[in-house]
């Protein structure tokens, strides 16, 4: 069975086929639209819908006709249903029942998280259920008992910014440009994480909770006290900013897994390409099985998409309604 995948939900038009029969990715491509949102500072919602409907078509036809097949040979599309952006994620929802129609065969809506979390499925060697989830990405930051497939309690949030998100305010704090995480992390290389003593927030609560805005202010006032920035003053903030994440992300998740006695962690989103805060969390958790995805799996695509369609290829039941949810806890999954 071959899947077709169709990631639309912020500013990366993704695209991919899963091949059910070889067990892997037969053919994707990926357009990134970041360098027209970087003089905004951040994702422009109607400019992302405008891109994603010049880019789709053209990077739908590139992957089929790449994979050596024709869109007859496609059994299912999967696209991202929520949560997103509704402008994009609409244009990904059009597009897939329209390949639908056209070739009479069904469709089926994806959580975006529930995607970054399932690529790990993917690897070898690969996790198997029950196991922690730590998913970091702009939009979230979620610790997850992922206790079956579409079964998941979430342990904690974020109660304001997503590890992303703030990454990316600091980078512009610092006046790096967007996206924030692969500038920080690359300044960061040149500074030295111990020069500012950032705060590690919520790690002396009793739960699972984070909080990075108000490590983001305090990047902010130290910023804003030097009277001479200059870039080796930047690459310190980057980089105590930095491990102030990963030491907060590492703390946070080694209590979880204590907690729960779950002995796999899967990590997914896009700051789990960060290869400081991986290296910190594979130190940090020596005696535990950490699986990242490969780095470029990590960030939004539509390989992620087309596989975990492959989960869910038996119970489409699905109509030509357009049912995007923009907001969709990964704790409301049907399954779960
Ligand atoms: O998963 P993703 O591609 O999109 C969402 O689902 O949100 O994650 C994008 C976020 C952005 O905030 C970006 O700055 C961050 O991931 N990011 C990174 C790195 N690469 C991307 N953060 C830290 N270090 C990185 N190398
Ligand atoms: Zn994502």
């Amino acid at each position: 069975m071959k899947i077709l995948g169709i990631e639309t939900s912020c500013d990366e038009t993704g695209v991919a086929i899963f091949d059910t029969d070889t067990n892997s990715i037969i053919s994707e491509q990926l357009y990134s639209q970041a360098s027209k949102h970087a003089e905004y500072g951040g994702v422009v919602p109607e400019l992302a819908s405008r891109d994603h409907l010049k880019k789709l078509v053209p990077l739908i036809d590139l992957t089929i006709n790449k994979s050596g097949y024709d869109l007859q040979s496609i059994d299912a599309i999967a696209y991202t249903a929520g949560p997103g952006l509704r402008g994009p994620l609409l244009i990904g929802a059009s597009m897939a029942k329209a390949i639908s129609m056209t070739i009479n065969k069904p469709s089926i809506g994806i959580h975006h998280m529930e995607a970054h979390l399932l690529i790990n499925l993917l690897e070898n060697p690969a996790p198997s259920f029950p196991f922690l989830t730590l998913l970091i990405s702009g939009g979230h930051c979620l610790l997850i008992n992922a206790k079956a497939l579409g079964d998941y309690e979430i342990l904690g949030q974020t109660l304001d910014d997503a590890v992303g998100e703030a990454f990316d305010k600091v980078a512009k704090i610092l006046d790096l440009g967007y996206p924030g995480g692969p500038k920080i992390e690359s300044l960061a290389k040149e500074g030295n994480p111990k020069s500012f003593n950032f705060p590690r927030p919520m790690t002396n609560k009793k739960n699972f909770d984070f909080s990075f805005s108000g490590l983001k202010t305090a990047v902010y006032y130290e910023f804003k006290k030097i009277h001479e920035i200059d870039d080796y003053k930047k690459a310190d903030l980057a980089a105590s900013f930095q491990a102030a994440v990963a030491d907060t992300l590492l703390i946070k998740t080694k209590e979880a897994m204590d907690s729960t006695g779950l002995e796999e962690l899967v990590i997914g989103g896009g700051v789990a390409s960060n290869k400081y805060i991986r290296s910190k969390l594979v130190e940090g958790l020596k005696d535990k099985k950490i699986y990242f995805p490969p780095i470029r799996r990590c960030t939004d695509n539509g390989a992620m998409i087309a596989y975990a369609g492959s989960f869910y290829m038996q119970d489409i039941q699905e109509s030509l309604d357009l049912n995007i949810r923009p907001r969709w806890p990964l704790s409301e999954l049907v399954n779960g």
